[in-house]
């Protein structure tokens, strides 16, 4: 779209449609986000991204409008005023930045032909809890991981993901299969413990295995011990 049309285009959208966002058109709406312009280039903010199927009611939590939980993606901008550029008086500009970024966010969706709204008025209270829950996931997964040291893995500063070194684990199992690259492991954990992880190979890094950490905590505990039983028993 013409940038002079897309500035037209854009309006506050307060009743959506059900259809869902392809991954596509998400993807290319972070990367907007994610090519904004930060003061020293600092990037001081992560991005949620919610996928409200199933979820309207915890949604409406945050914000009570019923046209809230109806958009099929919720994006959340955290600023991270510890990690902004402060000028010398003290000003500090992660609000300044998240703004852009998220500027950059709503025109990409509205040139990608989504509807947006910008909403300020949720119950921050209310929202804190959905990063608090997701840093308590991590804390349980590193805590888990720590009983089993001779597992290597960048420690993930992210929400999400562990990437754990899968070589150790390359060569021959019980049973007589072999394994030798990241996505056979995949395979076998899921056919053998129905335990879903991603090879390495699908982020150009056959050397490992990307383990999420999203679910409950009750899951993790049970999906991480049994990882950790199965490999722990090869190596
Ligand atoms: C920082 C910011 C916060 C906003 N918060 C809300 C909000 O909480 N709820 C809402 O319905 N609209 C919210 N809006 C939308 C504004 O009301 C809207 O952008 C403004 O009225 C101009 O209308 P337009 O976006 O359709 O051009 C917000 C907009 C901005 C920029």
């Amino acid at each position: 779209m013409e940038f002079s049309d897309l500035i037209r285009a854009r309006y506050s959208v307060r009743a959506y449609k059900p259809d869902p966002v392809s991954d596509d058109v998400l993807a290319q709406v972070l990367e907007a986000a994610r090519l904004a312009p930060t003061a020293a280039n600092r990037q001081p903010f992560r991005l949620i991204v919610i996928h409200t199927a199933g979820r309207r009611e915890e949604l409406r939590r945050l914000y009570h409008r019923e046209w809230f939980g109806h958009a099929p993606v919720v994006i959340g901008i955290c600023a991270l005023p510890g990690e902004a550029w402060v000028r010398r008086d003290g000003v500090n500009y992660a609000f300044v930045d998240a703004a852009i970024v998220m500027d950059h966010l709503v025109l990409a969706a509205t040139d990608a032909g989504l509807g947006t709204c910008w909403v300020a008025a949720f119950d921050p209270a209310a929202a804190r809890e959905i990063p608090e829950r997701f840093a308590r996931r991590r804390e349980i997964c590193l805590e888990l991981l720590a009983r089993a040291p001779e597992m290597r893995f960048p420690v993930p500063r992210g929400a999400f993901y562990v990437f754990l070194d899968a070589t150790p684990f390359f060569g021959a199992w019980a049973g007589g299969r072999e394994i030798h690259d990241s996505a056979a492991l995949a395979a076998h954990l899921l056919e053998t413990h129905g335990l879903a992880v991603v090879p390495g190979a699908a982020f150009d890094d056959d050397t490992g295995i990307r383990v999420s950490y999203t679910l409950s905590e009750d899951d993790l505990r049970r999906g991480f011990g049994q990882l950790l039983d199965v490999l722990r028993a090869r190596a």
